[in-house]
């Protein structure tokens, strides 16, 4: 089959992590005849430094002619570049919330599982560990605080700025429907997580989440306060199965939980719209500090990319292969210096590529 995939590089160590990825995908597409055309598009402090800007009508035109995006990284560092010295709707970020919006990717998934392999790595206690724990964030990607309207204005010398949190149902009912609909398939409970003893939009989100709940009775619902979620997490992270939250929390919450994992270069993530396509790219930043270093882990970006093939192209059994390959590689005692431990063996971003690419077979 042939298929469109868009690569977006970006910033940092985008490019090398992208890299290996392609030759992740390559390996794949040879060895089950698929044919992948792809099209490499500008984002962030790349797209700035070419056109301006951080993203382009015309970038945005070409992702959605394609059938799923993969993205590395972008930004830079905020103290050093001269990025972050541009107004911030004209800084790197900007650019990532501008394709959310305008490619209407309203539910983001972002997986945060411990790897047997890597317990070593997890920063919490033996017994809070217990059987280990996977956990599935479900954010929302383009509403509330992120989108709603800002000002900062200065009255009688008074500098004022304002953010403002706004959802509609129908905002709350699609990602909510879509929590249900990944949590029937994995161990089935939902833990909504909200501020509703305190915020408006929060208590709208409780009532929708409950309504959206009643079209799935095989799955539990809870819900729970977003500041004793951020310590659940900590204290015991086994007990979620799907986190269903909105945009700010998820972003807040999603951090912790990655890193509670002790290995963010490990995890990936989707941010899907109504139809089979998505944008794929993995839960860390840039890394400018060791970015063209050989240093950076690419497993992210190629689960990532695993990710893609799974949910926009529907190729299961590719999906699957490239899973089971970096599994195989870890089991191997293959490691980048971002999740090393004692014994194993430390190889550079383009080595782990490699590896991963030679594990893949029917
Ligand atoms: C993320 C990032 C972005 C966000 C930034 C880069 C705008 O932190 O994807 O979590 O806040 O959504
Ligand atoms: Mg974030």
């Amino acid at each position: 089959m042939d298929h469109k995939i868009a690569l977006i590089p970006g910033d940092g160590i985008g490019p090398e992590i992208v890299r290996e990825a392609r030759k992740v995908l390559d390996k794949t597409a040879k060895v089950w005849r698929h044919t992948f055309t792809y099209t490499e598009l500008l984002m962030g402090g790349a797209s700035i430094d070419v056109h301006g800007v951080p993203l382009t009508d015309e970038t945005v035109a070409a992702a959605k002619d394609t059938d799923a995006v993969l993205m590395g990284s972008i930004g830079g560092d905020a103290n050093t570049s001269p990025w972050y010295k541009l107004e911030p709707s004209r800084r790197p970020e900007a650019g990532l919330l501008k394709l959310r919006k305008e490619l209407g990717l309203f539910a983001n998934l972002r997986p945060a599982y411990l790897y047997k392999e890597l317990k070593a790595a997890c920063p919490l206690r033996e017994d809070i560990i217990g059987n280990g724990f996977d956990i599935m964030i479900m954010r929302e990607l383009t509403g509330g605080l992120y989108f709603g309207a800002r000002s900062t204005v200065e009255e009688n010398g008074l500098r004022t700025a304002t953010d403002t949190l706004v959802y509609n149902e129908e905002e709350i009912r699609r990602i909510a429907i879509r929590g249900f609909d990944i949590a029937k398939k994995r161990r089935k409970k939902v833990t909504s997580v909200d501020k509703a003893n305190v915020l408006d939009s929060s208590r709208l989100w409780r009532s929708v989440v409950e309504e959206v709940a009643r079209d799935y009775p095989e799955v539990t619902l809870s819900h729970m306060l977003v500041d004793n979620c951020a310590m659940q997490l900590v204290r015991d992270p086994g007990q979620f199965d799907v986190i269903l939250t909105e945009n700010m929390f998820g972003d807040i919450l999603s951090d912790e939980a990655s890193m509670v994992t002790g290995s963010i270069g490990m995890l990936s993530s989707a941010s899907l719209n109504e139809t089979k396509f998505g944008l794929y790219e993995p839960s860390h930043g840039s890394a400018p500090d060791i970015a063209g270093q050989d240093k950076a882990n690419p497993i992210a970006t190629i689960l990532s990319a695993a990710m893609l093939l799974r949910y926009s192209l529907d190729l299961d059994k590719e999906a699957g292969a490239i899973e089971a390959a970096v599994q195989k590689v870890l089991e191997k005692g293959y490691r980048t210096g971002d999740i090393f431990s004692e014994g194993c063996t430390l190889v550079g971003t383009a080595k782990m590529g490699d590896l991963i690419a030679d594990e893949i077979h029917e």
